[in-house]
């Protein structure tokens, strides 16, 4: 993917129109992830069907247009998907599917991979499963690995 320097089409799109906000009651998962860098924080809430199937996603985010444009657009990724498969709706895989992020942007998008990674830990613990892959959520983005590789940025 080249590199973008403005906001796409899509990422206004989903800015302007974003997908799914809201709360879903009684979730079967849910995460909330921040930035305490810029203190933007998302919540991601999943309704998931007895075999394991993503039947609805929400969200709701304080943030920058860049986060609410990817929680949105994650939340499309997500639908329809197991929870396994929802491991690939990476912050590159939403990235992607908005057409790209300006660089000093790209850390919003490790938001929503985060509040999806947390949401389905909440929901692999509480039905006492294991979803290959997933790894304890973190609170704080800065704290992952990758938003360290990204220079913080
Ligand atoms: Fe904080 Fe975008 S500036 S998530």
């Amino acid at each position: 993917m080249s590199q973008v320097t403005e906001y796409s089409e899509k990422v206004m799109d989903h800015f302007k129109n974003p997908r799914n906000v809201g709360e879903i009651e009684n979730p079967a998962g849910v995460g909330t992830v921040g930035n305490a860098v810029c203190g933007d924080i998302m919540r991601m809430y999943l309704d998931i069907d007895d075999k394991g199937v993503i039947r609805d996603a929400r969200f709701k985010t304080f943030g920058c247009g860049a986060a609410i444009a990817t929680s949105s657009m994650a939340t499309e990724l997500v639908r329809g998907k197991t929870v396994q498969e929802a491991l690939e709706v990476t912050n590159k895989a939403v990235m992607e599917a908005l057409d790209g992020l300006p660089p000093v942007k790209i850390h919003c998008s490790l938001l929503a991979e985060q509040a999806i990674h947390a949401a389905l830990w909440d929901y692999a613990q509480k039905n006492n499963i294991k979803i290959e892959g997933l790894k304890p959520p973190v609170n704080d983005i800065n704290e992952t690995k990758e938003f360290y590789e990204m220079g913080g940025k």
